[in-house]
């Protein structure tokens, strides 16, 4: 079983926020660590500034998730380099907020595209070395909105609820193989993504959330780490909330 500093890891939507803390957290568990993100430039300067902070060693991997052979090719020069893929954490995501009466068709396909088709191009890039390994740990990360809905973010809510769904199918489909699948479902998470809300609004979610406050990116990696590493053997098709007591 593959102890987490001996992990090969690939993480989307690595740049910033809760990504950039997961990648973190794994490259000072020891594991090299592939970041996919968009920009190329972006991803060498994250990748060379985790290096410096952790020592370990971070890959850029630029490609858009929502592009199948982009992904594909991301993988493949992985491959190329370190052979073996042993935890793959789907975290790229956006959010097109708004309500569903005015709501775009180009906002919901371009949420839809990202959130679960990206995941699934990914899932796909990553399955086979992993078969071959008879190993692998798949990680996605979800969010309350797709337990509970919200108003405004129906595109967001139905990807991320698709997640969990993809989460359950493949955990059903891969287990003989030796290779889990779970999902995490962060509640408001202090990053860019929700700096955006207005203050008020933060300020009522701090009233909601039972710890009333914000998590903290760390917080859902510390998380995302137990679920790629040997004390999570037997759990597959969980989604594990990190919501300070939001949604229970
Ligand atoms: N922040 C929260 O409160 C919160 C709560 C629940 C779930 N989440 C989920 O956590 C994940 C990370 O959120 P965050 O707050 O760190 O967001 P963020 O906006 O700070 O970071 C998202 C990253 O994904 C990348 N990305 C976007 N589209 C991409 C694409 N097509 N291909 C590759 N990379 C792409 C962005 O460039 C960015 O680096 C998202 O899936 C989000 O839905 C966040």
């Amino acid at each position: 079983m593959a102890e987490l500093s001996e992990q090969k890891v690939i993480v989307t939507g690595a740049a910033r926020g809760i990504g950039r803390a997961i990648a973190e957290k794994f490259g000072r568990a020891g594991a090299d660590v592939g970041l996919l993100d968009l920009e190329p430039d972006v991803l060498e300067e994250t990748a060379s500034a985790l290096a410096d902070e952790t020592g370990a060693n971070f890959t850029p991997l630029a490609a858009d998730v929502t592009d199948p052979e982009a992904v594909e090719s991301a993988f493949s020069d992985w491959r190329g380099e370190h052979d073996v893929i042993h935890t793959l954490v789907n975290n790229a995501g956006i959010t097109k907020d708004g309500l569903m009466l005015r709501q775009k068709k180009s906002d919901w396909d371009a949420v839809l595209n990202v959130n679960l088709s990206g995941a699934y191009n990914c899932v796909q890039a990553a399955l086979k070395p992993m078969m071959k390994e008879r190993w692998g740990r798949i990680i996605m990360v979800s969010s309350v909105i797709g337990l509970q809905g919200n108003a405004g973010q129906t595109n967001y809510a139905a990807s991320k609820a698709g997640l969990i769904g993809l989460t359950k199918s493949v955990a059903r489909e891969l287990a003989g193989r030796n290779i889990t699948c779970n999902a995490v479902a962060p509640g408001f998470i202090r990053t860019k993504m929700t700096e955006q809300l207005p203050e008020e609004q933060q300020e009522e979610i701090r009233e909601i959330t039972p710890l009333e406050r914000f998590g903290e990116p760390e917080e859902v990696a510390d998380c995302i780490l137990f679920l790629a590493g040997k004390n999570s053997a037997f759990i597959t098709g969980e989604v594990i909330r990190i919501d300070g007591g939001l949604a229970m």
